[in-house]
């Protein structure tokens, strides 16, 4: 008696523990399902204080919105007094990478490719992807990945001289010089000027590349443009607004501008206030490092 009354207890012990599993392992599915992946870019630019030149930043977003159907397009801005300028000046408000990616991850985004729209991987492309390092840890199944600039490869640097050559200014002559203004470092990716600069003059000997804070100097444009015995020069900068710098450094009327120093050496300086972003086949570029970054998600 005493033993068909255990063997019940122990039968309805294991009637509860299974049903307990079962109730249990329901629990687990319905909390462990895998969600649907939410896909979202977030384009980084320095910024510009400067509203004629944020029409650069149209462009880019269209052609993202373009090359990415149903993928979120937001934006962040590495430069904290511009942030701070635009926001009280343009009542806008821009958002840093921090700020930005937070926020992604509070709406639910996974798989976020963090394209960097600078022209050469330097300090502060490596700042934006030490906070996207950052991010990777953060749990919610939130995925940050960091894409490169326009100038990370050989392949990228031959596509951007073989651009940057196909966009020559209208009505040049044959004995007039290109010269472009890139932003220039102290940071170990500034030898992508230098590189940029040789791959230029492999194809047309009177197309330059100098930078305003970097290597090659003005001083050394302006001993190249005598050496080919230059009269006259286009000058363009080689960034992706044409802003400040474009309009004073390269284009302004003061005695140290690059259009001013020419004309001090007898050559005719012709600035062009005209972004890199208004060459198409740049933007593709930057496309395609999105496209690429996306496929190490898979
Ligand atoms: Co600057």
């Amino acid at each position: 008696m005493h033993y068909n009354r255990f063997r019940l207890t122990l039968v309805a012990v294991a009637i509860l523990v299974l049903s307990l599993a079962l109730v249990g392992n329901a629990m687990a599915s319905a909390h462990g399902q895998k969600k649907p992946d939410k896909t979202a870019i977030l384009l980084v630019t320095f910024g510009t204080s400067i509203p004629a030149a944020q029409k650069s930043f149209a462009r880019i977003d269209q052609a993202f919105k373009k090359a990415f159907p149903g993928v979120e397009i937001r934006w962040a801005y590495t430069a904290k007094l511009i942030r701070r300028i635009v926001a009280k000046k343009q009542g806008k408000t821009w958002l840093s990478p921090a700020e930005a990616l937070a926020k992604l991850m509070d709406d639910g985004y996974t798989q976020v490719v963090v394209q960097s729209l600078h022209v050469i991987p330097g300090a502060e492309f490596h700042d934006v992807e030490d906070v996207v390092h950052g991010f990777r840890n953060m749990g919610q199944g939130f995925r940050p990945l960091m894409s490169w600039p326009l100038c990370a490869t050989a392949n990228d640097l031959k596509a951007v001289a073989k651009a940057l050559l196909a966009s020559q200014p209208a009505g040049r002559k044959a004995n007039e010089a290109v010269v472009y203004m890139g932003h220039g470092t102290h940071h170990p990716g500034g030898v992508v000027y230098a590189a940029l600069s040789y791959l230029l003059q492999l194809k047309d000997r009177k197309t330059f590349m100098g930078t305003v804070e970097g290597y090659p100097t003005l001083d050394d444009i302006v001993a190249y443009l005598k050496a080919a015995k230059i009269k006259k020069a286009y000058l363009l900068p080689f960034m992706t607004v044409a802003g400040d710098h474009a309009t004073n450094d390269m284009a302004g009327p003061e005695p140290d501008s690059w259009k001013s120093v020419l004309k001090k050496n007898g050559i005719t300086a012709v600035p062009m206030l005209k972004s890199i972003i208004e060459i198409p086949a740049i933007v593709d570029i930057y496309v395609q490092h999105a496209k690429a970054c996306f496929s190490h998600f898979k």
